[in-house]
């Protein structure tokens, strides 16, 4: 079921509702604010970090369950090369432009509509040089609830050559944000991840997982590897870095045993940005809790940031009338 809970101003709370999960979600910047779901004693929690008011969404950078884009991570200096023309975006982060600039999609009011029981369908116009990305940009992002599982489907089209990066910004916590992730069990089907450098951006240097922190590929408590002695581990204050999949489905898993809780997300995307939450300072958040850092984990499925720099043909260009389709679901099961 799907019922608008809130209005005002142009922003709505949305809420989507069914026997195993309640989301509810914000047409501003299509925000995912709560995930409600049970443990396996039957407790419900919350399982994602957000803000008590809706306003302070818009107030801080720290995409709390947003949708990030026109480009999500960073593009280093802001700017490319894109034919004949030079671009200059936006720059917010360092010397770095980062995911989509200062009012980039997770600051932005969407249009939406209810298509049925179980899907809400947002869209957005970029329109020509927002931020300094190059063309009118028709975005539609779908939330499907059916079950245990959402999907988000991203579509867009632009009438210019540009680049696209979509994710979802979602900072999760299966404990409920009873305690930090470090002892939740991660996952990831991934052998390769991307170095970065001490503003976050990565290098072109790719290094294989095996024998570093950065080796998930048996499900492991994430907290002993954030204990390990590693360069990339630091320049990160944690993990902040793209794994690249060796898979195309069921990608990265993350479970913890006292809730049950267990969280598997699959793409059509070919990596994902880790990001243990390095950078939250004791803020307050939801119900007055300070959230610190390595209190939530975000798995942003994505392209390869700054892959108009490091890959040949990149994976973030999206030529004019072509079709970006990508899809991520999220899996939320109860282990007894
Ligand atoms: C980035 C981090 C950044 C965080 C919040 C992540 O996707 O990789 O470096 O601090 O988002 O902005």
């Amino acid at each position: 079921m799907i019922q608008i809970i809130e209005k005002k101003d142009h922003v709505d709370i949305i809420s989507m509702k069914n026997d195993f999960l309640e989301i509810i979600v914000s047409n501003y910047g299509c925000t995912i604010l709560n995930i409600f779901m049970k443990d396996k004693h039957g407790h419900l929690d919350d399982i994602v970090l957000g803000y008590q008011d809706i306003e302070t969404y818009g107030q801080k950078d720290t995409y709390f369950g947003a949708i990030v884009g026109r480009v999500a991570n960073r593009i280093r200096h802001g700017s490319f090369h894109l034919n004949g023309h030079e671009y200059q975006l936006a720059i917010n982060n360092g010397p770095n432009h980062l995911h989509g600039g200062i009012h980039g999609f997770s600051y932005q009011v969407f249009d939406y509509q209810i298509v049925n029981d179980t899907t809400l369908e947002f869209s957005y116009l970029s329109k020509d040089k927002e931020e300094g990305y190059p063309g009118n940009l028709h975005l539609k992002v779908r939330y499907e609830l059916k079950q245990d599982t959402l999907k988000i489907h991203y579509y867009a089209e632009c009438d210019q050559d540009t680049l696209i990066n979509i994710t979802n910004h979602s900072y999760f916590n299966l404990s409920g944000h009873q305690e930090s992730i470090l002892h939740h069990q991660l996952k990831i089907k991934a052998d390769h991840f991307a170095c970065i450098d001490q503003n976050g951006c990565p290098t072109g240097e790719f290094r294989k997982v095996v024998n570093t922190p950065f080796d998930f590929s048996k499900e492991s408590e994430i907290g002993p590897h954030l204990l390990q002695k590693d360069d990339q581990l630091e320049l990160g204050h944690g993990f902040d870095h793209p794994f690249i999949f060796n898979d195309n489905h069921n990608q990265v898993q993350l479970y913890h045993e006292a809730s049950g809780r267990r969280l598997t997300v699959s793409t059509s995307l070919p990596g994902a940005q880790i990001y243990t939450a390095n950078y939250l300072d004791g803020s307050i958040g939801k119900d007055g809790k300070p959230y610190c850092k390595q209190d939530a984990i975000c798995i942003e499925t994505q392209n390869l940031p700054d892959a108009i720099h490091l890959e040949k043909n990149p994976t973030t260009l999206l030529r004019k009338n072509e079709k970006y389709d990508e899809v991520t679901s999220y899996k939320f099961e109860v282990i007894k």
